[in-house]
């Protein structure tokens, strides 16, 4: 059976998504404005015009203050700066469709599960099964220093993580079926006795009460995770649904998906394709591939080299600005995101790259595969990634919006038809029976 891709558009509620100065670009926003309804609800038509699964929400909690100790330029230049929270345009985003999904990115940092699964089951409801919650913990000082908290080491959010899923599962799973009645004649709503009561004891939480929230349309999220560290990779092959991982090459690809099917299968008794594996790409379309590469052009020369590091800084957890910047990536060893720190490790199949250089590349759009040509040509990358490295669907990092949405749906997802490589309709209802269907 041919495969067929997912696709999501990758952005932020705030004036830049992941593409550094995007916001200068002529063609952005034009006539829109980022924090009002309007331009989400026509982001979503869009997507959903294009039969997207989902818009995939990326969230932070802070401006990064890594680079030179502050976060000047990242305020300066708009380095996912503003950014308004993410959860509040959920329901603005599937009330303006019938079928496009929501991913959300909702940190457990400083929330406990109780209100997480509260906000996470309401959210579905409200949608009706189409959400999804991307699971991330934190890994940016400058979210402790905005909570007041002293950051944690990464073995240790990962194993209060793990305890936090454990009570999210009790909690989703603690209304029986049938538990509501809703009998007017005997004036009963519920049976308590279906309606269990969580009571957890655990080494970070305590949790004694009922779910708050009836039973969702998909009981719980889509589970959704990024993490790419040894415990991350665990984590991700444990609990997510789908993976939302940056790889360069495709020789990189096809080790990311070789190692997810070998703990899917030896640790996790997991089936192999139980977890869909979505791959960050970028693309610039255009009618020809002068034309695409004037626009390739265009867009670069909106990055501002500092704003380029800050963003560098803020990811990986390094002040750049205290480094020559003539000095190789390959040889520093960063403690922020590991997975993305190695899309510029691998950004020329290994070879060295300088700080000034990755930074420009990373900037670009978080060292995703950057796809410049006709929607034929896009087309042929796209299928080489799910021949052979093992994508089931790709994560589309925006340049301007809503314009590069538009351009991508009305070029590339009717070439992707025409070869039998993408879904003419919906499949299913939620969100989770899109994107567990090959189309
Ligand atoms: C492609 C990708 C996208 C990510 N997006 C976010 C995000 O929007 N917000 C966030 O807080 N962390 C994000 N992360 C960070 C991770 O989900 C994870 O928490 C972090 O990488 C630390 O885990 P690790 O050490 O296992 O990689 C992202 C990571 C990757 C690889």
């Amino acid at each position: 059976m041919t495969k067929k891709a997912h696709l999501l558009g990758f952005i932020q509620h705030g004036v830049n998504s992941h593409a550094t100065g995007m916001w200068r670009h002529p063609k952005d926003k034009v006539n829109w404005n980022y924090a009002r309804p309007e331009y989400w609800q026509h982001m979503a038509r869009v997507m959903e015009r294009g039969l997207f699964d989902a818009m995939f929400i990326a969230d932070e909690l802070a401006p990064y203050n890594t680079h030179g100790g502050n976060s000047d330029p990242i305020v300066k230049y708009a380095v996912q700066c503003p950014t308004h929270e993410p959860s509040t345009i959920a329901p603005i985003i599937t009330g303006a469709t019938k079928n496009l999904g929501v991913g959300v990115t909702l940190s457990t940092a400083f929330e406990h599960p109780y209100s997480m699964c509260r906000r996470l089951s309401s959210l579905d409801h409200l949608s009706e099964g189409r959400v999804a919650w991307n699971i991330v913990s934190s890994y940016s000082k400058s979210e402790w220093d905005a909570y007041g908290a002293e950051m944690t080491e990464r073995a240790d959010r990962y194993g209060r993580l793990e305890e936090y899923m454990e009570l999210c599962y009790k909690l989703w799973n603690s209304w029986e079926d049938g538990a509501i009645v809703a009998d007017k004649a005997s004036g009963i709503y519920a049976d308590p006795s279906k309606v269990h009561e969580v009571n957890h004891q655990g080494e970070y939480f305590r949790c004694k009460g009922r779910h708050f929230v009836a039973p969702s349309p998909q009981g719980q999220p889509v589970l959704w995770q990024a993490g790419s560290s040894e415990r991350g990779r665990d984590f991700a092959a444990k609990h997510a649904e789908a993976i939302f991982a940056v790889h360069p090459t495709i020789a990189r690809m096809r080790q990311y998906s070789d190692d997810l099917n070998s703990r899917l299968k030896t640790k996790f008794n997991r089936k192999l394709g139980s977890v869909k594996l979505i791959y960050g790409v970028q693309t610039v379309v255009a009618e020809t591939r002068s034309e695409a590469q004037a626009k390739y052009e265009r867009i670069q020369s909106c990055i501002p080299p500092e704003g380029a590091l800050a963003w560098m800084s803020g990811h990986f957890g390094l002040d750049f600005s205290k480094y020559n910047l003539e000095e190789k990536i390959q040889n520093i060893e960063v403690p922020g995101i590991q997975g993305l720190f190695e899309s510029i490790l691998y950004a020329r199949d290994g070879a060295p790259v300088s700080i000034r250089e990755a930074a420009l590349i990373y900037a670009q759009g978080m060292g995703m595969p950057v796809l410049v040509g006709t929607a034929s040509d896009i087309a042929d990358k796209l299928e080489l990634f799910m021949e052979e490295g093992g994508a089931d669907g790709f994560m589309l990092a925006a340049t301007y919006t809503p314009g590069c949405f538009e351009e991508f749906v009305d070029l590339v997802v009717p070439e992707l038809q025409r070869r039998n490589r993408y879904r003419t309709a919906y499949p299913g209802k939620t969100l989770r029976e899109n994107l567990v269907s090959n189309g």
